[in-house]
């Protein structure tokens, strides 16, 4: 029998996901300041925010197959605002996700089509699992990296639109050491 290496190797702790076949991907500041309610021009263009490693094995477009993730969050604050990801609802939304924290600490906000928010707490080894039909977005707010691994359908899609459309309803900050959620 004829044993293989596996074709990706994720240190879940003090890593990320290596391999040849790894999507790496980087979101600057530029990129980003729409997602925020007030803009910081002290902040350069070119700030990382958060970094996204994907790896799916096999034919994206066939439904079933998975893509294994990982978001690397960077401890900035926009005019006191947390770092988060743009977010998104799925394209299909029969598709649901996991989402599981690696380091450092957050919230995973979610929204359902009535735009009510609520947010679970990430940590490491917290696990949550996203109705395909919820809206989500990860916000760091702690004084490290703030780092989470995905697991979802290939064929879940990202739909952007929808949410610049209809934007979440909580907005998150830190202000005085405190983090303080504002609804909208
Ligand atoms: O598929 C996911 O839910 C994640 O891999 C996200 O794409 C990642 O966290 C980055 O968030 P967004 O795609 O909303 O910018
Ligand atoms: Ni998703």
């Amino acid at each position: 029998m004829e044993i293989k290496n596996a074709n990706i190797c994720h240190d879940y702790l003090n890593g990320v996901i290596e391999g040849q076949e790894v999507i790496t991907s980087t979101k600057i500041l530029k990129d980003a300041r729409h997602f925020y309610e007030c803009d910081d021009k002290k902040l350069s263009d070119d700030t990382v925010m958060y970094e996204v490693y994907m790896y799916s094995q096999g034919n994206s477009k066939q439904r079933g197959n998975l893509n294994w993730g990982l978001t690397v969050m960077k401890p900035v604050y926009v005019n006191g605002e947390c770092n988060m990801t743009r977010g998104h609802f799925h394209e299909d939304l029969d598709c649901a996700e996991f989402y599981f924290g690696l380091g450092g600490e957050g919230l995973l906000l979610l929204m359902d089509d009535a735009n009510h928010c609520w947010a679970e707490k990430v940590e490491v080894g917290s696990v949550h699992h996203i109705d395909g039909t919820i809206a989500h977005r990860l916000i760091n707010t702690g004084n490290e990296e703030f780092k989470v691994g995905a697991c979802w359908n290939t064929t879940a899609g990202h739909d952007y639109e929808r949410i610049e459309d209809h934007p979440f309803t909580v907005r998150v900050y830190k202000k005085e050491g405190t983090i303080v959620t504002e609804e909208r």
